[in-house]
């Protein structure tokens, strides 16, 4: 394309502007409507591999980046964003309207003949200023593109959200304005594949079936904006399924290295050798840790150029069904996120959650807390895993290379679910607060294969049972005081909630009085002030009838050596 244009108007080859970020210190300068997680991620891979990163001095280089860079290929959307550390880099995501224009303008650029830095080709560029004035043009010429985003992954600070909640018109518009404000949007979306494609392009010449995907809160639709990616790499075409197309019988076939015949140590083998291929060779990768010993082996590094977190794993494919399961029951009714993010919100802010691992309630096993509330309500609005197990069609079959079973139908139609059940999510909210206000933790387990409570296999104090290998325990790691914990904090939502409503239709919302709804939820507690005990309220008794006909899940062992932790 470029000596196309050349040709055309006769110009001389220009000493390339977009260089390759090395992995060296450098210079400072809605949804995507999909149905099927597949689709999603598919379109997402394929965005990625259309898009280039252009590191700038700040957001007024978007004209002459995009006058420069449009010789490569139609530019069909442009983000700008910055990372803030001591000071603040500005880079400019431009998004090609085909893969081979990204790579054109990729492979037009040059390396810093002063940077002692790796040369790596990858889509992470800057572009460097010129030696002589250029016209600084306000528009772009010829072409409608504007940044769609500037500043795109700024994350809302508290203060303005809480400002922002205050001004609604209810508490049903509370929880709208929180989703919409917190969740990662469509730019921290790109990004993250754009880590994805990193990795898969890097390793492409000795594994060009390697696929490294997404998954996690980065793509199962309960992610916030900052959230950090989880990735699985896999050398092989496995995580595409039975529709992958294997190679037709040929005669040839590639010599290959004899596995170890343990499995473990073959990948933290593997694990260790990208750990160090991440390190050193690839730009914006930093701080890069192995945490080899894990029941699911790691490598957490640091994306300086993304702002990123990263958790790379290669052997944890039905953590990447899992996502696809979550994903589908988000697909399923547009209330279930908002009502997520509304939870998993005030579980942070009462300090239920908390970003590290320990013996407190994950975001993962909160999540499951929710679907299994809205499954098990008298009009279910999720349906259980066993009946997307029972819809499951020949081509949804998926087992682990570790023999785990992540069999379900994928196809929404064939599922044929469909909810009766029209609450608003602030009463469904505050129905879920009543639900484990009310819920027998001592003696009952969390089933979301069956949609409904079951005895509990063994004395772990929260016991979620695994949708995808369902001897094991989600929320083993839940000490018996962390329950306790969530035990007291359900009753006093449930309490601070009820108060609100009653308020609410009582007086209307008066801004001045404030704080009001949600605001009031997500205040640190004041440990001060004791609440009553909710058992005491009559009307939340009347949900009792919801733990009738419990049984013990079919697949569970009563031995807690069976259960470990997921
Ligand atoms: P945050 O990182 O807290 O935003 O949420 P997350 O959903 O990404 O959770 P996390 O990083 O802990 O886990 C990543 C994904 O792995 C989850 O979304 C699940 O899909 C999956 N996962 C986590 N824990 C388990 C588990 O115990 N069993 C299974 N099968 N999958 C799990
Ligand atoms: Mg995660």
């Amino acid at each position: 394309m470029l000596s196309a244009v050349r040709r055309c108007y006769n110009l001389k080859p220009q000493v390339p502007r977009v260089r390759y970020l090395c992995s060296t210190t450098v210079p400072a300068g809605s949804k995507v409507s999909a149905h099927s997680f597949e689709d999603f991620v598919h379109k997402r891979q394929e965005e990625a591999t259309r898009s280039v990163i252009v590191q700038v001095s700040s957001e007024r280089s978007f004209p002459e980046l995009y006058n420069y860079c449009r010789d490569y290929g139609n530019i069909i959307s442009a983000f700008h964003y910055c990372v803030r550390h001591d000071d603040v880099q500005h880079y400019i995501l431009l998004e090609y309207e085909n893969a081979q224009q990204a790579s054109e303008a990729i492979d037009s650029a040059a390396y810093n003949e002063d940077l002692t830095g790796v040369p790596v080709r990858s889509p992470f560029l800057w572009f460097r200023a010129t030696g002589r004035k250029t016209i600084q043009r306000d528009t772009v010429s010829g072409s409608k593109t504007q940044l769609a985003a500037l500043d795109g992954i700024r994350i809302m600070d508290n203060d303005a959200l809480m400002g922002t909640l205050r001004e609604a018109v209810d508490i049903e518009k509370q929880i709208a304005l929180l989703y919409e404000n917190t969740k990662l949007n469509d730019l921290g979306i790109r990004l993250r594949f754009l880590a994805a494609s990193q990795v898969q392009q890097a390793i492409s010449g000795m594994f060009p079936l390697a696929r490294a995907l997404p998954f996690g809160s980065s793509v199962n639709g309960f992610g916030k904006n900052g959230c950090d990616l989880d990735l699985i790499l896999r050398l092989d075409e496995e995580c595409k399924g039975p529709d992958s197309k294997k190679r037709p019988e040929s005669r040839l076939v590639f010599h290959t290295k004899e596995n170890l015949t343990n499995g473990r140590s073959q990948t933290q083998r593997q694990m260790e050798s990208i750990g160090d291929m991440l390190h050193l060779f690839l730009p914006g990768v930093c701080h890069v840790r192995r945490i080899l010993q894990a029941r699911v082996p790691i490598i957490k590094y640091h994306h300086e150029h993304l702002n990123l977190e990263i958790d790379l794993s290669m052997s944890n494919l039905s953590g990447f069904y899992m996502s696809e399961l979550l994903f589908m029951f988000g697909e399923f009714d547009e209330r279930v996120r908002p009502l997520i993010f509304c939870i998993r919100r005030w579980a942070q802010s009462c300090g239920l959650t908390n970003p590290s691992p320990g013996r407190w309630i994950s975001n993962f096993s909160l999540t499951c807390l929710v679907i299994f509330f809205l499954q098990q309500t008298k009009q279910p609005i999720l349906p259980s895993i066993n009946t997307l197990i029972r819809s499951a069609a020949p081509e949804d079959v998926r087992i682990t290379e570790d023999g785990i079973n992540c069999t379900f139908a994928r196809n929404f139609e064939a599922i044929g679910f469909s909810s009766k059940n029209s609450n608003k999510i602030s009463d469904l909210i505050l129905q879920f607060f009543e639900f484990y206000s009310q819920f027998d933790f001592q003696n009952k387990a969390i089933s979301l294969n069956e949609g409904r409570a079951v005895s509990k296999p063994d004395h772990s104090a929260l016991y979620i049972v695994n949708p995808l290998e369902q001897l094991l325990n989600v929320s083993k790691n839940v000490s018996l005081e962390e329950c306790e914990r969530l035990r007291i904090e359900v009753r006093n939502a449930a309490w601070v909630l009820e108060s609100e409503v009653e308020n609410y239709q009582q007086t209307g919302v008066d801004k001045s009085q404030e704080p009001w709804g949600l605001l009031n939820l997500f205040k640190t507690p004041d440990k001060n002030i004791i609440r009553p005990n909710m058992f005491f309220k009559p009307r939340i008794l009347e949900v009792s009838e919801l733990f009738d006909n419990t049984e013990t899940p079919p697949a569970t062992k009563s031995t807690s050596s069976n259960t470990a932790t997921a």
